[in-house]
């Protein structure tokens, strides 16, 4: 496994890879790395001839007063469950190294659909989350980007600038990997007492209550995200931020989710922001009242 620091040096090792004819597989991340970021790492590594990791903690997608100072670094052990998994390449660049200025002249902005959800608190947020991730590709060329289904946000605004902006990479979406408790997995879960991880186990459950109505015939969003919100209210530790049903690609406000959903949720839990979301296939025609 070969970590590279520099924009050059990773540019070229990309390009050795992909000469003798290797597809890339290309999986970036913040680091801090869990199972799910792992399952992403198998996932590439049994479909690329060459997988790639980036680890950089990105600070153009965080605002000030969020937790980039504080977003776990433990780049040592990152890099040892990477070589265990067989990864090629690790990227792992300074700041400096991916904003010689200091930021970016140049955004990548995908403005509708990246102000709506985690947008709504997040301004800015997925600009700098497209900005970076444009970066990435130029810089690795990857013929195969890897995402979790975890952010489905983020996925929604990265397919829309893949296929906007015509980037040759093929994006795989891959399934959220929770633990035993059905607690998606983050890296931000590092930062949860273990009273606060029980009482992120509320979204969860509040995904369940919506999809447990959705499967017995009720399709009106307001009836579904009532029953997430009554969900939430439940435990006093928690504050929402959002609880939506929007169509997947758009991220718009449904009214009805006969036709396929995505139920997504983020509350904050102490000081930690943690979100989760189910996707909900269409209702066959014949059970619809
Ligand atoms: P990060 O939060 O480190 O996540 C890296 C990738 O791992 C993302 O695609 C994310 O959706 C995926 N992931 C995280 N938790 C997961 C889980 N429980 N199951 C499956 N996949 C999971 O997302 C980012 O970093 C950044 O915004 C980035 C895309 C790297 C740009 O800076």
């Amino acid at each position: 496994m070969i970590v590279l620091r520099s924009v050059d040096t990773m540019r070229r090792a990309c390009r050795a890879a992909q000469r003798e004819g290797k597809a890339l597989g290309l999986v970036p991340t913040m680091g801090a790395l869990h199972e799910g970021h792992l399952s992403l790492v198998r996932r590439a590594m049994a479909e690329c001839g060459a997988v790639a990791v980036s680890i950089f903690v990105n600070p153009t997608q965080f605002a000030a007063g969020e937790d980039f100072d504080v977003y776990p670094r433990v780049f040592e052990q990152d890099c040892a469950l990477l070589e265990a998994e067989g990864v090629d390449l690790v990227f792992a660049p300074s700041v400096a190294a991916m904003y010689p200025a200091g930021s970016t002249e140049t955004f990548v902005e995908v403005p509708e659909i990246g102000a709506r959800l985690d947008g709504v608190s997040r301004p800015g947020h997925f600009r700098g989350v497209a900005t970076v991730v444009a970066k990435l590709l130029n810089i690795t060329g990857a013929d195969r980007a890897y995402f979790g289904q975890k952010d489905a946000a983020q996925v929604a605004v990265l397919q829309a600038m893949v296929r906007d902006l015509n980037f040759a990479t093929e994006m795989i979406v891959c399934p959220t990997v929770r633990d035993d408790s059905g607690l998606a997995l983050s890296s931000r879960n590092r930062r949860l007492a273990t009273e606060d991880r029980e009482a992120a186990l509320v979204l969860h459950r509040a995904l369940d209550a919506a999809n447990e109505l959705l499967l017995a015939g009720e399709t009106d969003a307001m009836a579904l995200r009532g029953a997430m919100l009554a969900t939430l209210a439940d435990d006093q530790r928690i504050a929402v931020d959002y609880a939506e049903v929007v169509d997947a690609m758009t991220l718009q406000r449904l009214s009805d989710a006969s036709g396929g959903a995505l139920i997504a949720v983020a509350a904050k839990v102490g000081s930690t922001r943690l979100i989760d979301n189910v996707i909900a296939e269409a209702v066959p025609h014949e059970s619809l009242a």
